[in-house]
């Protein structure tokens, strides 16, 4: 059986389109809702990432400020601008682009952002609520993972789901999100330790890849009729071809895809997603920053 390709470029265009009629609704009632980016230094990749938010709130109708700061900016003037987004009442969500330069304390800085303003979902007093399941916002990349099982016609519930690496970013929050009372997957959190890795892959319903090696999970490692979401973005070396590299997943994307119901691409999978989650996540901000949730 060959897989059915969940096209995340599809998924977050259907997402941006709701989510661009939901705007004009909100504007009708008098709320614009406003995201922050700040951007530390000239990183090639960030400011891609920094462009492609900007265009999103721009499709979506969501007004988008920009701070940049030179590569050697201080941890003060930085915690300062935050600092003004925190206080700007017209300012629902702020996102401070990763990496940070080495001499800026990562952690500080993300701990400075007002959880109710925190739309990536890394403070951890949001964190903290999500494995209590009370949810304000959900982490942008692990909810896109959720978003694609959902839209692509599958079930969480009473899934087994394997879940490959334990990141802060992805597979320790979608852990937490899967096992809750609205998910109901049993979840298994694998890593380098983990032992007999190929028979709990071989037992997934569902799997997730996101430790971040090019191509790691193989046909031989997951049966028939299993649904993979693929969070890998590797580079890797590709003789012959114009540029001489190219993007690849976590998963061996041409041999699992021979077993599985589904799968997603790299890129055009998670990717896409990310941004989607983004842009709800700052709708959410601005809802419930005017009492409207
Ligand atoms: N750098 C790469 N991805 C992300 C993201 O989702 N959020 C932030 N803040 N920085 C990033």
């Amino acid at each position: 059986m060959a897989a059915r390709i969940i096209n995340g470029n599809e998924v977050s265009q259907q997402m941006k389109d709701e989510m661009k009629d939901e705007v004009v609704g909100l504007k009708g009632k008098g709320v614009e809702p406003c995201l922050a980016v700040i951007l530390v230094g000239d990183d090639p990749a960030s400011k891609v990432y920094v462009s492609n938010k900007k265009k999103a709130c721009e499709y979506i109708g969501i007004r988008s400020l920009e701070t940049v700061l030179p590569a050697d900016a201080t941890t003060d003037q930085l915690l300062g601008v935050i600092d003004g987004y925190n206080k700007d009442k017209s300012v629902h969500g702020i996102l401070c682009q990763l990496p940070l330069p080495k001499h800026i304390p990562e952690t500080k800085i993300l701990r400075s952002i007002l959880p109710e303003k925190d739309v990536d979902c890394f403070h951890p007093y949001n964190v903290g609520l999500i494995s209590i399941g009370e949810v304000r916002f959900l982490p942008c990349t692990p909810a896109g993972c959720l978003e694609l099982i959902k839209r692509g016609g599958f079930t969480t519930s009473g899934a087994d789901v394997v879940i490959l690496g334990r990141s802060n970013i992805v597979g320790r929050p979608l852990s937490n999100m899967l096992d809750q009372r609205n998910m109901n997957a049993t979840v298994m959190m694998c890593h380098t330790k983990t032992k007999n890795l190929k028979e709990k892959c071989l037992g997934a319903d569902i799997i997730i890849a996101a430790m971040g090696q090019p191509e790691f999970l193989k046909g031989d490692m997951v049966k028939e009729g299993v649904v993979v979401i693929d969070v890998g973005i590797n580079r890797v070396e590709a003789p012959g071809t114009e540029r001489g590299w190219k993007l690849v997943g976590d998963v061996d994307f041409e041999a699992v895809k021979e077993k599985a119901a589904a799968i997603t691409p790299v890129p055009g999978g998670v990717g896409p997603m990310t941004i989607a989650m983004l842009m709800k996540n700052t709708l959410t901000a601005a809802k419930e920053a005017h009492g409207l949730l």
